[in-house]
């Protein structure tokens, strides 16, 4: 009676402790805000920057697994200048949000675009390096970027 106890008791045991191991991948999914930094950040500078930069950096940041992102943009300015941007100017999201916040200053940026053509899994992009302003939507506790909204030539 006790074997036979502990011969069910023994795969329930090890099917808990499968599951313990297993559940924080799972709920280990990445932040928004780590998303953010991932898909939007690159603090590396703005100079040097090849036609072939938007090609290598959509792959490198996997915004190319299981289909290209359309557009993208990367800021070159550091994680805390860009932070900063949530306590700046409140503007409203292009979805109507008003939760937006506008840089005061231009920064360097980045927009990658999908070039007409280009088909999964090549994806290839136009490299345009600018100076605008970044809109980014925030959330959280700390309140940190977690969209890039637009760029503005302007202050609005
Ligand atoms: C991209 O995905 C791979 C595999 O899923 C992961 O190991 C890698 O850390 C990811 N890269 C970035 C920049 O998140
Ligand atoms: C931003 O402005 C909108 C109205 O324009 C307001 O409803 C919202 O509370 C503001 N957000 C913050 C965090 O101040």
């Amino acid at each position: 009676m006790a074997l036979e106890k502990s011969l069910v008791l023994f795969p329930l045991l090890v099917l808990v402790l499968l599951v313990l191991e297993w559940v924080p991948p799972t709920l280990g999914k990445e932040s928004a805000a780590n998303k953010f930094q991932r898909q939007h950040m690159d603090s590396s500078g703005s100079s040097g920057i090849s036609p072939t930069y938007c090609n290598e950096m959509m792959r490198r940041r996997n915004m190319t697994k299981g289909h290209c992102k359309p557009v993208n943009t990367f800021v070159h300015e550091s994680l805390v200048d860009v932070q900063a941007v949530c306590t700046q100017e409140n503007v409203s999201c292009k979805n109507g949000q008003t939760n937006c916040y506008q840089s005061r200053s231009n920064m360097h940026i980045t927009d990658c675009r999908l070039t007409r053509g280009s088909k999964y899994p090549n994806c290839a992009y136009k490299t345009s390096q600018k100076e605008r302003h970044i809109i980014v939507a925030c959330e959280g506790n700390p309140y940190v970027p977690v969209h890039f909204d637009a760029s503005v030539e302007e202050s609005t």
